[in-house]
This record gives structure tokens, sequence and C-alpha cells, in this order.
């Protein structure tokens, strides 16, 4: 590859250098013209079939090297095939769906003729007032890293050549979940040790899985935006972890660099850009400043030649100098086939979380005489397909509605009205529905948010079901009718009144095109709830950031005991846990056995527990391993996710569960910020969340020294 890359690179003008470390968005004219001489290296947002191949043919038979073009698009959770949202994806654990998930998004864009997807977002969130939570997998590093891994492994295929594969573009390169107060594309300012422990590993998950591309963050941290810090884009990445691809800019992430406050102008962004390692500068025309420079000598040519021998470098990987201009007419083949929507039902089917179930209240009857389904989201088919929908459309979509109109019986009554609407405080709908309620067996209330209320530029500082809804569900609730609540959302919700008041919760997040089918089969018991929080739900925004992995502190204990740590006017803890998620059967953990005790410091051990389906029904648990270590040379958390396991435990039945865990997994950064592994105790929970867990412990013992 090499080769083919230097001989190209032997006869680029600088100004076609330059053209390659271009990435721009949409079709013009202007855009056009500039295919045609060799100023433009990749494109997003073209995504219809027939403009990638009429600009593709431009850069292959006019351009003067025929360096084809590289089209990128935002399939987040598919392209025509809507998926649930990747937070909700994360709440079912469940890697093979999810990377088959990946898949198909891969086979609808690659059919479509693109080669990029700007996806995993792998930002790690602690704070639900974020709106892009909903994009990533929650607040956790394992299951973070392990997501990453599906996710990247699902778009790249065995192959990122292979006519179903797409290139994977891992961001946002680095910490932007991190953002003060979930403040959207602010300020980022943590530690070096929570930077390597917390926010970058599923970066390196998503790497060493072979993900080709990485994409700079807005943000900045701890003083320099990441898309100009040679300690992340260079030492880190390249240096350390010896990446090979190529770095793009968020949109205009390196001409932004000017408004945090870090170059006077864009050629001063442009030379701290291309200086700490971004390849690619996406939309902004900040790298036409380069050539300008590098004449000054400001930026060295080696440095544009290093970026270009990367693109070109993944243009060949990807084989698109060989690939043959894509036929338009493939897509309708793949796009939206019985198969991918099966997938969707199927993913969707393991994303709901239950979150509370009193006196069974769920499942419901498919004989049921009659039930009301009310709220702005029950007849609603274009907000479950979330943020990000890409080419997504509501004709598509399934309500909830619909769904439980063609899951009861002919007989069941079913009555709808919306009820009220997601934002101002109109009651004028309430009384519709209140008198449908009052006549009905039961009411499912299906609220939550829009898909525009998370996202990019959606953080929110009130968490609370939005609008009138909530006066709508405690209006619903004062007429006794049993009320079951179906929570649509892109966040983890503060639900404290409902969690008090209303007897079943259901987080359906925002699913897709499936919704409607699987929320309907989840209240009626065809699906057994097997979803987790991948997050933690607050009891108010207050708590945020909120997360289980917190640090111990030094109170209350012996003589402080008495005094309120943390609040005095709320609990410490969350709502609802991460990792958090009921069942309509009930599992029981015993037997949790660690061997060997005593574990060298480079050896393995091996958890094992029993769990048992004590309940009516067969269901899933996703088994949780966390550890603590007690005393350590830098303050530990409270406790870690260290491994999980889906599982179908059938009714009556009992399966041992086991996992191999190297000590090398306990390993974390010492007051030096080395990487070191300690002996000591270490204590070992297996249950079903953050919360709760039979518990063990095991020593961790240095080597004895050679005699
Ligand atoms: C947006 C987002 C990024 C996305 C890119 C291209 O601003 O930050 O996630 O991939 O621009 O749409």
């Amino acid at each position: 590859m090499d080769s083919r890359v230097d001989a190209l690179l032997e006869k680029m003008t600088l100004a076609e250098k330059i053209g390659q470390m271009t990435m721009l968005s949409a079709t013009s004219e202007r855009h056009e013209s500039l295919t045609r001489t060799g100023q433009a290296g990749a494109f997003l947002n073209i995504t219809d079939a027939h403009d990638i191949a009429r600009y593709q043919k431009l850069a292959r038979e006019e351009s003067r090297l025929g360096i084809p073009l590289l089209f990128a698009h935002d399939v987040i959770h598919g392209l025509h095939t809507i998926f649930p949202i990747p937070l909700a994806e994360a709440a079912s654990w469940d890697l093979a769906l999810i990377e088959n998930a990946a898949r198909v998004a891969a086979r609808e864009a690659a059919a479509t003729g693109l080669h990029c997807t700007f996806a995993p977002m792998v930002d790690i969130a602690r704070d639900a007032r974020w709106g892009r939570i909903a994009e990533g997998a929650g607040e956790d590093v394992v299951l973070g890293s392990a997501i990453a891994r599906a996710r990247v492994r699902g778009f790249q295929g065995r192959d990122p050549a292979d006519p179903d594969s797409v290139a994977a573009c891992v961001k946002h390169y680095a910490a932007y979940g991190a953002a003060e107060g979930g403040r959207d594309y602010h300020t980022v300012d943590i530690s070096e040790r929570t930077l390597r422990e917390v926010y970058l590993p599923p970066f390196k998950a998503a790497i060493d899985e072979g993900c080709l591309i990485v994409m700079s963050s807005f943000n900045e941290l701890s003083g320099v935006p990441g898309s100009a810090s040679e300690f992340t884009l260079r030492q880190i990445l390249r240096e350390e972890w010896g990446f090979e691809g190529f770095v793009v800019s968020d949109w205009d992430s390196v001409g932004e660099i000017v408004y945090h406050g870090y170059a006077r102008d864009r050629a001063e962004a442009a030379l701290r850009a291309v200086r700490a390692g971004v390849d690619m500068d996406m939309t902004g025309f900040s790298f036409s400043h380069l050539a300008r420079l590098v004449e000054e000598k400001k930026v060295p040519l080696e440095l544009i030649d290093d970026a270009v021998r990367r693109i070109i470098g993944v243009k060949v990987r990807l084989g698109l100098f060989e690939r043959p201009l894509r036929k338009p007419e493939r897509v309708k083949a793949v796009q939206l086939s019985s198969d991918h929507r099966e997938m969707a039902l199927a993913m969707a089917r393991r994303c709901m979380v239950l979150l509370k179930n009193d006196g069974a209240t769920l499942p419901l009857s498919k004989g049921i005489r009659s039930v009301a389904v009310v709220g702005p989201l029950a007849d609603n088919r274009e907000d479950p397909l979330g943020t990000w929908s890409a080419l997504g459309r509501a004709d598509d979509v399934v309500s909830v509605l619909m769904g439980i109109r063609a899951i009861v019986s002919p007989d069941t009554i079913v009555r709808h009205a919306r009820g009220c609407d997601f934002e101002g405080d109109l009651r004028t709908g309430f009384d519709e529905a209140i008198a449908m309620a009052r006549e009905s067996d039961v009411v499912v209330a299906v609220l939550g948010e829009r898909s525009d209320m998370s996202g990019e530029a959606h953080s929110r500082v009130d968490i609370g079901l939005p609008g009138p809804q909530l006066q709508f569900l405690q209006t619903l609730q004062a007429t006794g009718r049993p009320v079951v609540l179906v929570v649509m959302n892109g966040r983890p919700m503060s639900l404290a009144w409902e969690a008090e008041n209303v007897p079943a919760i259901l987080v359906a997040w925002h699913l897709g095109i499936a919704a409607g089918t699987a929320v309907a089969e989840a209240l009626f018991g065809d699906v057994n709830p097997s979803g987790k929080l991948p997050a933690s739900f607050p009891r108010t925004v207050g708590q945020c950031p909120i997360y289980y992995n917190v640090k111990a502190s030094g109170r209350p204990r012996g003589s402080t005991a008495n005094l309120k740590v943390g609040y005095v006017d709320s609990p410490m803890t969350p709502l609802y846990p991460f990792g958090h998620g009921l069942s309509y059967t009930r599992f029981e953990y015993s037997d949790l056995v660690i061997s060997p005790e005593s574990v060298a410091l480079d050896g393995a051990l091996t958890v094992s527990a029993t769990v048992t389906n004590t309940g009516e029904r067969d269901g899933d648990e996703v088994v949780q391993l966390y550890i603590r270590d007690p005393i350590a040379n830098t303050t530990r958390p409270i406790k870690e996710l260290k491994a999980f396991q889906r599982m179908t435990v059938a009714k009556g039945q009992s399966r041992k569960v086991v996992f191999e865990l190297p000590a090398a997994d306990l390993s974390f950064y010492d007051t030096e910020m080395k990487l070191v592994v300690e002996p000591g105790t270490i204590q070992v929970w297996v249950g079903p969340s953050s919360a709760e867990g039979i518990e063990e412990s095991f020593e961790l013992v240095a080597a004895e020294p050679a005699r």
C-alpha cells in the first residue's frame, strides 16, 4: 500500500494535496468544479446514489489524477431501516445484536455508494442534561468499550472494502461528553487520570478493533481545543496507540479554534490543527490557508504529505481505486428489506427497560375489555425515529397505538386521545383523554421527549416530562384507573413523581421503525422486558452529573455519621441506578465462587455464580460483575463494572455464569500516572444491577521473590 500511495504523492501538486485534506458538504455547482480540479477529497451529506455516482465520475474521469472521493454520512442507527437510538441499543447489553444493527446500517449505506459513517459515537456521558447522551452507550467505560468494538465490527465487517461494509469513524475525540453542566460544545476540564480511565478507553477499543477514521471534537480539553491538541491527537492517538488511519475534524471545528481563543485567525487555526494531527478539515475551508503557510515555511511540507498519505491510505484500504461506480438500482433491493425490518424489531424488543411493575400490573391481557392509549407519543410515527435518523421516514414507523391495535383481541375497545402537547401548558386536551380513561380498564400513557429534544445542540436544564405532560399524567392518575407509563426518551429522565405514583413504568427510548410493535408486545406479554439502564436515572436534575462508579468520600463516618453527606434535600443515590432493569419473571443469585482466591498481579481469576429463574416465565437476565479496590495508590470508585453476560434462563431453571477476569483488568493509573495492578483485597459482586448482588472477595498478590 505504501508504494502505491507514495507514487501518487509524488505526482500531486500542493493544491491537490490540500484538496485531499478537504471535506465538503452536499452538492452544488461550486462543489462540482472543486471536484473537477482535485480540490475536494471527500463529501458528507450526499446520500442520493445518483449524486454519489455523478460526483465520483467527475473525480475519477475529469480531475487530473482521478483520485476517488470518499463519501461519508451520519448513519448513526440506520440509513433507511432506523434502529433504536444508540443509547437504547446500549440498554440491550446485547453485543451480537448491536453488531448486527451496525451491519444492517452499513449494508444500506454501502448500497447507496457511501464509504464511511460518522459512527460509533463513544463519548462517555455522566450528565443527562447533555443532549448527545442519546448517541452513545451511556456512563460506563467497560460497557461503552465493548459496544464500541461491536459497532466497529458491524460497520467494517471482515473487510471494510467489502461491498456491504463502510469505514467506521469513531467520535468525538476526545471527552466531548464531559462538557461542564452538560452544556453542549462547552468546556471540558478533567484530570489526565479521568481522561485515561473513563473517556479514552472506548476510543482505544474502537481503534484496536480496526476503526479506520477518528473525528476530532469541538470541545476544548483542559485548555486546548480537541481539534488542536497535540497531546491527544499525536502523543496518545499516534505515538501511544499507533493509529494509522486519518483524523477528520468535526464540522468546522478547525475554524472554531479561533472562537475558542486559541488562534487569531483561520490560518493560525489551520496551522495548529495540522501540527496537532488533524488530517482532513470538514467544511471549514480553513486548510485553504495551508498553501501559503507551507510557502512561508510555517508548516513543513512533510506534515501535509503525512496527512495526505493517511487519507489516500484509507482510500486504498477501502478499495476505492478499484471499486467500480455504484449501480444506484442496487439500493432498492437492500433498503428496508424484510430481514432488516425483522432485525430492527429484534433489537427494539431487547432495548426496553422495565423500571417498575408494582402488583404485576404488566403484562396486560390481550383480552382486556378496553384500553385508553393517550399522550403525544401514542399515535406518533415521527419521534420514535429519534435523533440522527438519516433517511428514516415516519411512514415506515409503527406507532404504539398501531402496535396495540394489532395485538389486542378484536373485541377490545381501544380508545385514543393525544391529551396534551410536548411544550406549553395547554390543558385543553386533558378532558377528552380523562373521559376515555374513566371508561377504560387500563390507561397506557405514552409520554416523554420529541426526537429533537435530545441529540446535538439539545441539552436541557429540565429533564422531567416536558411541558404539561406531568400534569396530564397526574390528572390521569387521579381518575383512579390503573395507569401504565411508557416513556419515550433520548436521555435518562427525572421521574420522581412517576416512580412514586404510577404502578408500572416502561422505558421505550426512541426505538426506531419497530417501536410500536415492540412496545405493544412488551405491554401485552409477548416480550418479556430485559433491558438494563446504560445510564443512571436521577431523582432530580439537581443531582446531575450522576453515575454509579463514584468515589467514596471521607464522610459520613463515625463522629460524622449524623452529617448529611451530599445534599440536605435529596439522597445521593439515583432514582434508578446504572444496570437496573426488571423482568416479568424473577432471578435469584447464588453460589458465587472465585478461584483461585489468591491471584498473581499478572494472573487471572474465574468468577462463577448461579442464576435461578424463580418466576412463572422464561426471561433474559444481564448478569453484571462489579469489583471494588478499597485501598489503593489512588482513590478508586466504590464499584466498577468489569464484565457482563446476557443469558436466557427458562422458568424454574438455574444456569451457571462464568467470567474469566485477567488481573490486568483491575489496573489503574497511580499517582505517577503509571498503569499499575496492586496487591490487596478486591471485593467482587455479581448481580442484576450496580446497586445489588452477591458479594465475595479475593486477594491480588505480588509474585513471591525468586528464591
Ligand atoms: C456534527 C456532529 C458530528 C457529525 C458531523 C457531521 O456537528 O458533531 O457528530 O458527525 O457534524 O454531520
